[in-house]
């Protein structure tokens, strides 16, 4: 993530969630998102609730959960209440084997067989991307593997979040060392511009996204995606419980062309998700096809 945002505040530690209250707004959270907080992680929902409620001067999270469920501006407040459940962790160049192997394998057979077709049009979909750096590091690849051929081609990745505080700064694309922790440094000197101690990236790349938000739990919303070559939904369905991954993979699945692939990230598995994907084992990462 490139701006720390605020989830909680040192003020707001103070006020306590009781269990009911706190079942009444996982609840409300699930229905909401598909995000799933497990009994454990009660902490987070005190600590990173605890902002709005004094920001709207509330006195309790009871009171909270009632201005969700019916205040005439309930709608800012799911806007507000996404930004602060959701985790954003993420870094340009996460994961460098699994990248390799979309580099060197997904993207340049991908390329081959649209060649093969007389084809120049490129889909990739970046789901959950944060503040940007996923899509960003895709964008730095395809110049990479294209170079000056990438004129020549009809691309877009669509980059994807619930969190419209993430999106807007993925848009600035102005970023801090930190997110750039495991970026290769020629990269970095490619495809930035440094100014001061922020990095901005470069108009090139912005021009290949589309940021915008979705509800990866809204199924009609996925169906509305334009159909994808190449899905990374990375570092995401972690956040749900089996029935709502379950139905996100499916999406993924009805989304790709015939042949497409999706990337999942290292820590994520479709074990007991999904059947349907074809898993091609590769040095470090596991590429999931959908049958040509
Ligand atoms: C940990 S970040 C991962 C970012 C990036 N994909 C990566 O791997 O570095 C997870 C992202 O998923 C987003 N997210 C969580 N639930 C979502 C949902 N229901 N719909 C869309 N995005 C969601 C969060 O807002 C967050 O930005």
């Amino acid at each position: 993530m490139s701006t720390l945002f605020s989830k909680s505040s040192p003020l707001s530690r103070d006020l306590k969630v009781t269990d009911e209250e706190f079942v009444q707004l996982r609840n409300f959270i699930y229905e909401q998102s598909g995000i799933f907080i497990a009994e454990n992680r009660k902490y987070l929902v005190e600590n990173r609730l605890s902002t709005r409620i004094k920001a709207l001067n509330l006195k309790s999270f009871g009171e909270y959960y009632y201005y969700l469920r019916f205040d005439k501006d309930r709608k800012n407040e799911l806007t507000k209440l996404f930004e602060v459940i959701t985790t954003n962790e993420t870094s340009f160049y996460r994961n460098p084997p699994q990248l390799k192997v979309f580099q060197e394998v997904v993207l340049t057979n991908t390329l081959a067989e649209l060649r093969k077709k007389g084809q120049r049009r490129l889909r990739i979909w970046s789901a959950g991307c944060s503040t940007g750096e996923e899509p960003y590091t895709l964008a730095m690849i395809l110049h990479e593997v294209l170079k000056t051929e990438i004129l020549t081609w009809d691309i877009k990745i669509t980059a994807n979040d619930l969190s419209e505080a993430v999106l807007a700064a993925a848009r600035r694309g102005l970023y801090s060392d930190y997110a750039l922790r495991t970026t290769p440094k020629e990269i970095v000197a490619k495809y930035f511009i440094k100014k001061e101690n922020v990095y901005e990236v470069d108009p090139k790349l912005k021009r290949l996204i589309t940021f915008a938000p979705i509800n990866l739990s809204d199924r009609v919303a996925l169906k509305r995606n334009e159909r994808s070559h190449i899905i990374f939904c990375r570092n995401v369905i972690i956040y749900f419980d089996d029935e709502m991954k379950r139905q996100v993979i499916e999406s993924f699945y009805d989304n790709l062309l015939p042949g497409g692939c999706m990337l999942i990230g290292h820590s994520e598995s479709l074990h007991n998700i999904s059947r349907t994907f074809k898993p091609e084992h590769h040095a470090g990462t596991i590429v999931y096809r959908r049958q040509a």
